[in-house]
This record gives structure tokens, sequence and C-alpha cells, in this order.
């Protein structure tokens, strides 16, 4: 039995380390320690050794058993290395890694972002107010009267309790007074809605920015610096600045805005951008009547406001052809912009 179990330690040494690969060695492992392998079954021959011949054999079984379990570990490390290294000969890692698609901001929030940015180093702070509006807010507060055609059903969205989607976010100018007293100095971003026909140049929903300041002693001079400075810083210094006479309910004397630029294709042309003109004193006497105070004693304090439509400035900005691009979430058109 001595010989025997020599011999079978030598064989199963040779053989663990001959295995080529683990399936290989598994088939050893099992030959010699499987339920019916040489090593169980010279086990189970001790029952018929005499006696005094059991604890020696015993003892040389146990070193064998040993010897092959520890050399079949130590194969089993060996092969499943070399197998992993060779998995990783198949890949090059020199090979670029495969990019993460990073999202960036839609090109109105860039240009939004941009502006709001402006106005917060003059000290203008930002003002919201809801999208769906009462007709005083939107119009009446707005000196905007009744038979105006703004709010004609053909133009404006109407909800049946007779509120209505904004047309513009001049309705914030009125809440931000209504809540507040003088001095104050808002932009208001946000959406507007016009019952427009939809083509290249209009959407039924669009973003405007408005601006709003009210204290003592505001003067058409402070308008003119603040929006020339505001559109300079926008379109590069070379942006020229032009305040043409025009009519809006709520200001007076009310202007359009003209801006030449090289940044603005070329600058061969003036583009109408923006309204705006001083707050008609009319509008501040709505106000007071509301509060039920003086707070916009029109004896005391004077304003401006203007707005603007992002889409149209972007579209000028970017040399984007079509109003509708910004909306139908293409990603070709999207991904141009940079965040
Ligand atoms: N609310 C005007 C519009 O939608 C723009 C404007 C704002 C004009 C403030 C003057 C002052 O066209």
């Amino acid at each position: 039995m001595r010989e025997e179990l020599n011999a079978l330690r030598g064989d199963a040494l040779r053989d663990i380390a001959a295995a080529a690969d683990l399936s290989a060695l598994e088939q050893v492992r099992v030959a010699i320690t499987g339920r019916s392998g040489r090593l169980t079954q010279a086990g189970e021959q001790m029952r018929h050794l005499a006696k005094e011949d059991r604890p020696e054999v015993g003892k040389l079984l146990h070193e064998v058993r040993t010897a092959v379990t520890a050399a079949l570990e130590a194969r089993t490390a060996e092969l499943s290395s070399a197998a992993e290294e060779a998995e990783l000969a198949q890949i090059d890692p020199t090979m670029p890694g495969r990019a993460r698609a990073v999202g960036s901001l839609h090109p109105l929030q860039h240009l939004q972002r941009r502006a709001v940015e402006i106005f917060r180093r003059m000290g203008f702070a930002l003002a919201e107010g809801p999208d769906i509006e009462t007709e005083w807010h939107c119009f009446d507060a707005l000196n905007t009267p009744p038979d105006h055609p703004a709010r004609n059903e053909q133009d404006t969205f109407y909800l049946p309790d007779g509120r209505l989607l904004r047309t513009h976010t001049s309705s914030v100018q009125i809440r931000t007074m209504e809540n507040r007293t003088p001095p104050i100095r808002i932009i208001a971003p946000g959406a507007a809605y016009r019952r427009d026909e939809v083509d290249a140049t209009h959407l039924a929903q669009f973003t405007q920015m408005e601006g709003l300041y009210v204290d003592e002693g505001v003067t058409l001079g402070d308008l003119k610096g603040t929006l020339e400075y505001f559109f300079r810083e926008l379109f590069g210094s070379d942006a020229k600045v032009r305040f043409r006479p025009h009519f809006f309910p709520f200001t007076e004397p009310s202007y359009e805005i003209d801006v030449r630029a090289a940044a603005l294709g070329g600058g061969e042309r003036w583009l109408e951008l923006a309204g705006c003109g001083m707050v008609d004193p009319a509008v501040f006497a709505q106000i007071n009547e509301r509060r039920g105070d003086q707070a916009f004693d029109p004896d005391k304090v004077t304003g401006f406001a203007f707005g603007f439509g992002l889409e149209r400035l972007a579209m000028i900005l970017y040399g984007v052809p079509d109003i509708r691009m910004f909306v139908e979430n293409d990603q070709r058109f999207l991904s141009q912009f940079p965040s």
C-alpha cells in the first residue's frame, strides 16, 4: 500500500503539472480526489489494513492528500491567471475610450443665461409670474383698453373662466409693483403665448424677457444707457443701438430698438430687436388704486420698461433659419450649441 501511495503521488503531481487548461485540470482532479478517484479509494482501503500498519499508512495518506491538494490549488491559480491574461491580451489598451454623451444647454437657455447675467451686473433681480394670467394683469393694468386688438380672441388664448395665457411677460411688471415698493429693478424672462399661425418666424409659444426699473428720478437717459450697455455686452462693442419712436399702451414715450453689429449678420442692416419706453403714469395710477396707497405716486416716481423675444435674438445671433427648430428637439440641431 505504501508503494501504491507513493506511485499515486508521483502520477498525480505529474498529471497536475501537465494539465494544459482549467478543464483538463478538473478532469485530473476528479480522477484523483473525486468520488471514485484513486486517492479516495486508497482511503477506503485503510479499513482492510492490519491495525498496527494503520498509523503509518494513515500518515502517508495524509501527506499525499496534502501535497496533491496544494498542487491542485497552485495549478488552478496558475491556469486561471493565464486564462485572464490571454483574455486581456485581446484588448488594446491604447484604444481611445467610448465617449459618454454629455448634454448641453438649449440655445435659448444659453442666451437667456447670458442676458440675465448682464442685467444682474447692473443690479436687476429676477422676477417671475404665472403663465396663466388674469385679463387685468395682462391688459387692463397695462393701460390696454378692452377694444385693443391684442385682446381679441383671434390673438389670445382664453380659458373658459376668462383667464388667459399671457401674451407678454409685461404682466410680471404689474405683479411686482402690486407686491413691492420702489426702488424696483427686475428682469422677467418667461414664456408668452399668441394665437399665431406657426411658420418659420412664428410660434404660438415663445420666450420673452421683460425689464422694469422704477425709482425717483429714472430718466430716458437711464433707459438708453441700460439698453445700449446690454446690447454691446451681448453683441460686441461695435454694436450700434437706435431708438425709433413707436407706440405701446403702457409706456409713453415708447420706442422700438434697432441694433446693428458685426455679430448680427455682418452689421449691414438695422434689426428691430426690442420694445421699450417710460412707464405711462396711467399704469402707476392703476397699481396705486389696486394697492390702496400712493406707493407709485406719478409725481414722485418714474420708470422705464423694455421687452424682447429671445427666439428672434437667438435666430439672428446663431444664424438659425427657422424658429421651429427650437422646439423640434432634434439632436442634430441642439448638439451644435456648446454648453
Ligand atoms: N410687451 C411688449 C411686447 O410684447 C414689449 C414691451 C415691453 C414694450 C416693455 C415696452 C415696454 O411687444
